[in-house]
């Protein structure tokens, strides 16, 4: 990977910001989404998360739905189909009231949304499925369990006390923890670092022409595997 494009509402972290392969957009994905050129992949993680989206529907409809048409839209803009990895969520799964608990899921379990959130995933969802159908995207939808421990603050997911219950403690602060101690749950590890949205730009090169030289420091360039 050449270069990423880092877009959000807020800049990255400064270590971020100053390797010579990133470029930061700050601003509304709905906004930038005219502004990124070119890419060859594009990993849409940018969003309003589960408490926040229940709490003010049209925050939720405007980032989760509108936002990620203009990304999709632009996507479909480009000579070549990006690879395009959405982060749906495992919200997508609910306890329908008229059935009850979704106990067990696996690939074939048709979702049933129960919140704002679990809904507008699913949509993208299925946004994704007809793009790539279409030929305008790669498209591949990752359903995400609840990630803990999440570095920084807590943000406005239900599970977010998942990542605050450990992550507090052991800063030396407290924590609530809102459900009772033996209520199931499903998480796993985030990776090193994680960042809100970003796209790996495509270096403009003619078919057979050399490629240009890498601005990145030689110790700070991708192996080849
Ligand atoms: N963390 C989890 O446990 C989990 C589980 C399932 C799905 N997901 C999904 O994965 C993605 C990343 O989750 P996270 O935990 O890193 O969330 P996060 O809240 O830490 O990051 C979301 C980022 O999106 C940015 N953002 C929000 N609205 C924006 C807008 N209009 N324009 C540009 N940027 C905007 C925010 O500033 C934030 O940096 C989200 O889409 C989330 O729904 C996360």
């Amino acid at each position: 990977m050449d270069e990423l494009l880092l877009v959000d509402l807020f800049p990255p972290p400064a270590d971020l910001a100053d390797d010579p392969r990133v470029t930061a957009l700050v601003g509304d994905i709905d906004d930038a989404a005219d502004r990124l050129g070119d890419l060859d992949a594009i990993f849409h993680l940018a969003g309003v998360v589960s408490g926040a989206a229940e709490a003010d529907f049209d925050l939720g409809m405007r980032t989760n739905l509108d936002g990620f048409r203009a990304i999709l839209e632009h996507a479909r803009s480009l000579p070549t189909p990006p690879v395009l990895v959405f982060t749906s969520s495992l919200a997508v799964f609910g306890a329908d009231p008229a059935i009850g608990p979704q106990e067990t899921v696996d690939d074939d379990t048709l979702p049933r949304p129960q919140t704002s959130y679990g809904i507008q995933k699913f949509i993208g969802e299925q946004l994704v499925a007809d793009y790539t159908r279409k030929g305008f995207v790669r498209g591949r939808s990752v359903r995400l369990i609840t990630v803990a421990v999440r570095p920084g603050k807590a943000n406005a997911a239900a599970s977010s006390f998942m990542s605050s219950i450990i992550r507090e403690p052991l800063a030396g602060v407290r924590a609530v923890c809102p459900v009772p101690p033996d209520t199931p749950s499903r998480s796993r590890r985030p990776p090193r670092r994680s960042t809100a949205s970003c796209w790996p730009r495509r270096r403009r090169t003619r078919p057979g022409a050399a490629r240009p030289p890498s601005r990145c420091p030689p110790s700070r360039r991708p192996r080849a595997r």
